[in-house]
This record gives C-alpha cells, structure tokens and sequence, in this order.
C-alpha cells in the first residue's frame, strides 16, 4: 500500500490521520496515513527513514521550517511562507515542499463560507509562520488593501517588505482605527492563552463582517465571542482550514480531490462530543 504520514512532536492529537483516512476511503484512493512522532532532533534523518519507500507527509509543529530546507524543490507559496506543511516524493525520488495552510484557509472562507476576498478589506492579526502563510494566497485573491496588524509592529513591517510585490499591503498595531473591514482573521496565538487582540470594536461592522479564528476547539474561542458580542456577520473557527489544507494536500498526493464537506461534518461531531 502506498504509505503517507504526518511529522510532528508531540503528535498524539493530530486529526490529520483521520481526515486523511476519510478522503482514501471517500475517493477509493489504497493507501496508509500514519502519525509519526519524529525525533525534535532529527526530523531530516526520521523524514529521510519514512521517504525510503513513503511517498509524501504533512508536516506540523515544530518542523515546518526544517521541511522547508529539506525539500529539493519548492512551490513558490511554500518558498514565500518560508515553511513546508507538506512533501511529495517525485518520481526521481527528490521531494517537493508545498505549503497548503493559506488555501486551505482561502477555500474555507470561498467555497465554504461564500466569502469572496477580491476587493475586499481584510484585516490580519498576526505576524507569525501562521500568517506569513496566508499571504501569498490571499493576495492572488485580489482583495483591496490587507492590513496586517501585530503586538511587535516591527514584524508585521517586515512581512510588509517580503510581500508588497504581490499586493497592497499595510502594517499597523492593535491600535489601528480606521471603517470597519469586510473580514478580520486571527492569526495570533493568544487565543491558546484565552487572550485577545486589543483591536478596536468599530473595525467590526454589525451585520457585515465576517470573522474568522485559525484556532479552533469544542468552545468558541475568545476572539470569536469578542466579535460575536460586537455584532459580526459570522464568526468562523480553524477547523475548516485544517481539513481544507488537508484537501490541498490530498490532491497534490493523489490527483483527486476530495469531498471536504462530510469530512468536516464529521470532525465537529467528534468535537463536540468531546
Ligand atoms: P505561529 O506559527 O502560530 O504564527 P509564532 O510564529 O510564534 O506562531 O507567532 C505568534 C503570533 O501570535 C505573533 O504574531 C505574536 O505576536 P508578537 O509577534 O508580538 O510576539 C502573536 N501573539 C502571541 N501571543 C499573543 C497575545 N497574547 N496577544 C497578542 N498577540 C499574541
């Protein structure tokens, strides 16, 4: 059987197992989807292990930047996140390195939520590997500005200078006040703390703007109930983006691409139920 896996350490929680064991089984596609606990030492000699007869991985915390220096060849959205979350062995046996975290977020906002990002304005809050992912495939979007919005200014400055070449982008702080914007993303981190971006309520316009949460978990998040009480259009979590960046994947691997709808379905019932 053809075999796939997902690096990472701790990976005891990874969801990646089976949502790619409900893709193989929805497409009739033969094949092994394991979790692998890599050494936090070796990732590159585990990695090298597993691709002797493997024939790709997703990668995760904390390796997607030795994935990325790994790979013999990049997608220039991988090269421009400067992180890989997945590796295809070609048939030469040299692997790829992709990055399907931003469209995996894009398609859950399109095709799922019906949130189309051309013209629009978007506000990201963040300025980590999470959000440097995003970038490339937002702007191939489209939209009319994106401010990125950082606690350490400095940072979102300097994904500014990376990505101006793709698009029109700003870099400001919390303290960033200007009309509302269509959509607002957190791609910070704080929400692992229960903690949020002290952003100005009147970015959100009540009815209109859509928010969305990269985290995820059985309970709202804490940005996601802040922009609920502020009268949001819809707030939506990162449980959609994983198992669409998943797809991505999939489809690199296999040349189908899956239903991600009965997927996700089933990934929020398991959530919920806890
Ligand atoms: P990731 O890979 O998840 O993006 P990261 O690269 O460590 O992780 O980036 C974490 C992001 O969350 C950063 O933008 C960080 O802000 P700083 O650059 O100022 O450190 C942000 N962050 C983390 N905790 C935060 C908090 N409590 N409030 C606001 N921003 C926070």
């Amino acid at each position: 059987m053809d075999r796939y896996c997902v690096f990472g350490n701790p990976i005891g929680h990874s969801k990646s197992p089976l949502i790619h064991r409900l893709f193989a089984e929805q497409t009739g596609q033969a094949l092994t989807y394991d979790a692998r606990l890599a050494p936090l030492d070796d990732f590159v000699g585990d990695a090298r292990a597993f691709f002797a007869d493997g024939l790709g991985g997703n990668v995760t915390v904390p390796f997607k930047e030795e994935a990325f220096r790994l790979a013999d060849e990049l997608t220039e959205r991988a090269r421009r996140a400067g992180a890989v979350n997945t590796l295809k062995k070609l048939a030469d046996g040299r692997l790829l390195g992709d990055n399907t975290d931003g469209a995996g977020l894009t398609r859950d906002l399109q095709d799922n939520a019906g949130f189309s990002l051309a013209g629009k304005r978007i506000l990201v809050l963040g300025a980590g590997g999470a959000v440097r992912g995003v970038l490339e495939p937002f702007l191939a979007q489209k939209p009319a500005v994106l401010v990125i919005a950082n606690r350490t200014v400095a940072k979102a400055e300097q994904l500014v200078r990376e990505f101006a070449d793709l698009g029109p982008l700003v870099a400001a702080g919390f303290d960033w006040i200007d009309a509302p914007v269509d959509l607002i993303v957190n791609g910070t981190s704080a929400s692992l703390g229960g903690e949020l971006p002290p952003i100005a309520p009147s970015l959100i316009q009540p009815g209109h703007t859509v928010c969305y949460d990269m985290m995820y978990g059985r309970e709202a998040t804490a940005f996601n109930r802040w922009a609920a009480e502020q009268g949001a259009a819809r707030c939506l979590d990162g449980l959609g983006m994983l198992v669409e960046q998943a797809a991505e994947a999939f489809e690199l691997w296999r040349g189908v691409r899956p239903d991600t709808a009965p997927v996700l379905a089933e990934l929020r019932r398991q959530l919920l139920a806890g």
